[in-house]
């Protein structure tokens, strides 16, 4: 799990003859029984994000608060939280975008609650392993070259910066906590589309079945949400007709002669 929020961001202070937006931010440690809202007023300019605000709130209000962020440019995907009832990354989620009046805040849902606005994302970090892939092609590799150790774990589903937003947003995942759900998925269609000299049979295994691919509904939430338009519906629909196509060709391996069977 990523680093709690430890000191506010340097520069996140704003004017405070600036105009002010209200926050409704849930608060709830884990652990407690309770749970409730805070509202917090802060100072915004015209580029002010949510994240610029929770975090004046840390340095000026509140210390208690606690949230999540690292890159401040949509890069790192820690910062996923849901702003007006919308998974976002707030660290790009401009307040002047947002309708007038007060904003909620609330952490993502379908992941165990850390506190307040943190989530523990582990679980989704942990499925990505089962279907990663490597970050450098050895077919490409440089002559005698070998890549940095600990690179290969790096990229597993490329544009997907592990946000865990879709698994907050889709309604299946809701419903069924055995769901792979949409960037394991989608990840596992890099891999079994581009198997890069990797073995793309477990990730067959991890997704063929009741609580893969096809337990899926298409309800393109995921999409909706994906700050990096890394489209996981799209690629869990691709990935249905790769299924389809390795059922078939297994199919034949079995039971038709060798030489009728096409790859
Ligand atoms: S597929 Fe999109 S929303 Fe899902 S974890 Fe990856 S970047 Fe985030
Ligand atoms: S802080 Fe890295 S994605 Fe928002």
């Amino acid at each position: 799990m990523a680093t709690l929020l430890q000191t506010p961001r340097p520069g996140a202070d704003a004017d405070p003859a600036a105009p002010a937006r209200t926050l409704r931010v849930r608060r709830h440690r884990r652990g407690d029984s309770a749970e409730g809202w805070d509202r917090y007023t802060a100072p915004v300019g015209p580029r002010t994000t949510v994240l610029d605000a929770l975090t004046w709130v840390r340095a000026h209000l509140d210390a208690s608060l606690n949230l999540r962020h690292s890159c401040l440019h949509a890069s790192c995907g820690t910062c996923g939280m849901r702003v007006n009832g919308r998974d976002v990354l707030a660290c790009v989620t401009r307040l002047e975008d947002l309708p007038p009046g007060e904003v909620s805040v609330e952490p993502l849902r379908n992941q165990p609650l850390v506190s307040d606005l943190v989530v523990d994302i582990e679980s989704l970090y942990e499925s990505l392993d089962g279907v990663r892939l490597p970050l450098v092609r050895t077919s490409e590799g440089a002559p005698g070259s070998t890549p940095a150790e600990g690179v290969g774990h790096l990229t597993r589903f490329e544009d997907c910066v592990e946000c865990g937003l879709c698994v907050s947003a889709c309604p299946i995942v809701a419903s069924d906590p055995e769901y792979a759900g949409p960037a394991v998925l989608g990840a596992a269609w890099r891999l079994v589309a581009e198997p890069r000299d990797r073995d793309p049979e477990p990730a067959y295994a991890l997704v063929d079945g009741e609580q893969g691919a096809w337990r899926c509904h298409l309800a393109f939430e995921c999409n909706e949400v994906c700050p990096t338009d890394a489209l996981p519906a799209e690629e869990i629909a691709r990935l249905r007709g790769i299924l389809l196509r390795h059922r078939v060709v297994r199919w034949l391996q079995r039971h038709a002669r060798p030489e009728e069977v096409q790859p």
